[in-house]
């Protein structure tokens, strides 16, 4: 594997989750599959779990590891060619990218989206530059529009716990709903994204799954106020129902999850937020919409705000995900990275 951005890059799912069940049995399986390579982990965006996440799995697979964080101690980067450098910015990424790639063997980058200009964050264009002018494996911590290393975790958590979800009907597929939630800040589409287009190819497997011992799908829900509808890119023929308690009704999984408008049904407020969350407060998930899921599991890919986006009382709850759900970074981190060093 030579890049990971979308879920195409990982392949067969079945096999991609018995691969991350073979990590977590043993994590040090591949310890010496890394041996004398290096990892070079670029942060233009702050982080906490996927900073700690990638460096383990880079460890646990006996590799080298660089984190540079690009906006505290290197010089400032210019990303755009073409353009006048008589600003801040000291060095153009177009020298920075492939001096990188020389000290390294595999390249992850951590961008997120700038909000203003829908049409260079949807090109990828910082992650893209990497792929073409590192000469190495680049794969996304979370990019302008994606993050899939939190997908696969989320995946992962998802098909271990199916297994225990109650069945109220026989052959049932497992609903999973992602639901938009308030927020005080314009935060970028990545995760809701990845999330959408990695539950929609998930949903196309009709025995991915378990659930009372025999193999199952997923049914995928979305929820939101109107005018937050995300890429058809990702999120493809997936179901979006507006009434926030119908999509929750019979549940298994809740997903929840901030994103400022993607600018597909109102291009002029890409990245906006469309209305005051004072007024939409009511889209917290707490114990009013949890009561009507099927014993429903709460996930969050965290840094999350309580109270704003899910209330003390539900994350607190025994049916919270939140800590596996971000444990299971490492595990998806060390699939992706064993695959990139086989293929060097
Ligand atoms: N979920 C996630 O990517 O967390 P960080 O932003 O802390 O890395």
């Amino acid at each position: 594997m030579k890049t990971f951005l979308n879920v195409q890059d990982l392949g067969d799912l079945k096999q991609a989750l018995a691969e991350a069940q073979e990590i977590k049995n043993d994590r040090y399986k591949y310890c010496q599959l890394g041996k004398n390579k290096t990892a070079l982990l670029v942060f233009f965006n702050n982080s906490l779990r996927t900073r700690l996440s990638t460096q383990k799995a880079a460890q646990n697979l006996g590799m080298n590891v660089i984190v540079l964080d690009v906006n505290a101690g290197a010089w400032k980067l210019e990303t755009e060619r073409g353009v006048i450098m008589d600003s801040d910015k000291s060095e153009h990424l177009l020298e920075a990218i492939p001096v990188m790639g020389s000290y390294c063997d595999i390249i992850g980058i951590r961008s997120f989206a700038g909000l203003t200009d829908r049409e260079y964050d949807y090109a990828e264009t910082v992650y893209n530059q990497f792929v073409k002018y590192s000469g190495r494996p680049v794969f996304a911590m979370e990019t302008a529009t994606v993050h899939p290393l939190q997908a696969f975790a989320d995946l992962i958590t998802i098909a271990e716990t199916a297994p225990q979800q109650p069945v109220r009907q026989p052959g049932k597929p497992i609903k999973v709903v992602m639901t938009w939630a308030p927020h005080p800040k314009c935060l970028p589409q990545a995760v809701p994204n990845s999330f959408a287009e990695w539950m929609v190819a998930a949903s196309k497997e009709a025995s991915l799954l378990q659930r009372d011992g025999s193999e199952t799908g997923i049914e995928f829900v979305i929820t939101h106020p109107k005018g937050y509808e995300l890429d058809p890119k990702f999120v493809g023929d997936a179901r979006v129902e507006y009434d926030q308690m119908k999509a929750f009704e019979g549940a298994d999984f809740i997903y929840a999850k901030n994103w400022s408008c993607p600018g597909v049904t109102c291009p002029d407020k890409y990245g906006q937020i469309l209305e005051d969350y004072h007024n939409l407060l009511d889209w917290t998930v707490s114990e009013r919409q949890m009561a009507v899921t099927n014993d429903g599991k709460f996930m969050h890919c965290l840094p999350v705000r309580r109270n704003m986006i899910v209330t003390d009382d539900v994350i607190e709850s025994a049916n919270s995900l939140v800590i596996p759900e971000a444990a299971n970074r490492e595990i998806s981190a060390t699939v992706v990275l064993k695959r990139m060093l086989l293929s060097l």
